[in-house]
């Protein structure tokens, strides 16, 4: 019923829904569907996009393909909560239905500004009137569109802002998803970005009413990292300013960059009077498998937070969700802070309320301890020593310490996932999310992460090695989700 490059209606999908419903169930039944992360009702998840708080709600979209697993066409999924805990999933509520968006409707971000949220996204479209296009130089158009609305659900008619031929003359086709801010009286949007001359870069708009905007700067590497960057996020926390972004086209280094794409955070000074930055130092943001286009958003307490795309395009490893008809999630949202210069990331205090029952309480030395027996839970690893440690965090996946290198080992159970590194100086603190098919790590309370999906269901959580310390580990319950084929 839908072709990969063709609009999708809103009635057309509505009218899809009511006739899949055996499709929802099969995905529902599916035991490596996670507890309390979000994914796709059915078909393909990836970037957040939209992320706010709007008068005491959260509002989470992401790119969205519910008609297969695979991830051909692009509309906007919306989930909504207040504490995390209790969602509601409003289904797709961006449709590729015009002549800007045909062909997705790709990610952008929210801005709240006078009582509204303000929408800004790439509308992807490819030609096909001749067959030498290279969709990077020619056959491609990225309109930049936006739109308000008073409650995340309700929209205004879309506005093309921005059109292919207006951005800088020495760029590709490649200008993508939309990152709007404020920094003093002045706004700005930072677009992700390809130049002629293959090199990724992030461009830098200003605007007084959010309507008309004006090309400043571009901000990029003197040497060339990576040909094209996609969701570019430019923010100040505590002082200090960082660009996240994803670089597509950078060499792996040793332990570092070995996935096909990277996640990276830039640390940066950028002075928004004259134009001019300096360059601090990047760094992978996160060190799994499965971790791309993170987006950051302010909530009304103040708070910078992080959601991600539980995955990552383009790898050659696999999802055997895919069989049951599903593919992909989001991560855990995140609190963002500076420690040292550099920054951090913790997952959000709401998701304790996660924690069920009494947890498990134990001391631990060179022996090994069996300590749970589910897959999943949370577990906090306290340490008082480590030289050395290996740790089971269910039947044939490891995450050991040798050597102050920290190596997550999916054995046999990754599909296709082997192992990732991080250099720890002295290893203090682990705690470890495990749903049914993912876990996130946070090492020394948030200095490093990795992301992951895991695919086996046997249980056996152990500790053992040159270390001392205490684990707890908490028993977790489900998110409460409301909405979609639940009701
Ligand atoms: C990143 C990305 C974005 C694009 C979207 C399309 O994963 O490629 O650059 O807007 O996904 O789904």
């Amino acid at each position: 019923m839908f072709k990969k490059y063709e609009k999708v209606l809103k009635e057309d999908y509505e009218k899809w829904y009511r006739e899949n419903k055996d499709y929802r169930k099969q995905a529902a039944a599916d035991p490596r569907r996670l507890r309390f992360h979000l994914m796709p009702e059915t078909g393909w998840l990836n970037d957040p996009n939209g992320l706010c708080q709007f008068e005491g709600v959260y509002h989470i979209y992401y790119q969205y393909t519910p008609f297969e697993p695979t991830g051909e066409l692009k509309l906007w999924g919306h989930y909504m909560t207040k504490d995390f805990i209790h969602y509601e999933n409003d289904g797709p509520v961006l449709f590729p239905d015009t002549d800007m968006d045909a062909h997705g409707a790709y990610s952008g971000s929210a801005f709240v500004e006078d009582g509204r949220i303000h929408f800004f996204y790439t509308g992807n479209l490819k030609y096909f009137d001749r067959d030498d296009y290279d969709y990077i130089h020619e056959g491609r158009g990225s309109n930049t569109i936006s739109f308000t609305s008073k409650n995340g659900h309700d929209f205004t008619t879309k506005e093309l802002l921005m059109t292919t031929k207006d951005y800088p003359k020495d760029m590709t086709q490649h200008v993508r998803d939309p990152k709007v801010f404020k920094h003093g009286s002045k706004y700005y949007m930072i677009l992700g970005a390809r130049d002629q001359n293959d090199q990724g870069m992030a461009l830098l708009y200003q605007s007084e009413n959010l309507k008309v905007w004006d090309y400043v700067n571009r901000i990029t590497t003197k040497e060339k990292f990576g040909y094209m960057w996609e969701c570019p996020d430019l923010f100040e926390i505590e002082n200090q300013m960082f660009l996240i972004f994803c670089p597509q086209g950078v060499e792996k280094q040793g332990i570092d960059f070995e996935n096909v794409h990277q996640n990276a955070v830039m640390k940066l000074s950028y002075d928004f009077d004259t134009n001019e930055y300096e360059i601090e130092d990047i760094k992978l943001l996160d060190r799994g498998f499965d971790f791309y286009a993170p987006q950051t958003f302010e909530d009304e307490k103040g708070r910078r937070i992080l959601i991600g795309w539980m995955g990552i395009p383009d790898a050659d490893y696999t999802n055997p969700t895919i069989e049951n008809g599903w593919q992909h999630a989001l991560t855990l949202p995140r609190q963002l802070s500076v420690k040292n210069g550099r920054l951090i990331q913790k997952p959000l205090d709401e998701l304790q309320h996660l924690r069920e029952g009494n947890p498990t309480v134990n001391t631990f030395d060179s022996e090994q301890k069996i300590v749970f027996g589910d897959v999943v839970y949370e577990a906090n690893v306290e340490y008082n020593k480590c030289s050395s440690m290996n740790m089971t965090l269910r039947e044939g996946i490891t995450l050991t310490y040798e050597g102050k290198i920290l190596t997550l080992d999916l054995g046999k159970y990754g599909a296709g996932r082997t192992t990732r590194k991080v250099r720890v100086e002295s290893l203090n603190h682990l705690q470890i999310f495990a749903d049914t098919s993912s876990v996130e790590i946070f090492v020394n309370h948030g200095e490093e992460t990795f992301t992951s999906r895991i695919y086996n269901l046997e249980g056996k959580l152990s500790v053992e090695g040159q270390c001392e310390g205490t684990i707890t580990v908490y028993p977790l319950k489900s998110f409460e989700m409301k909405g979609g084929y639940d009701e």
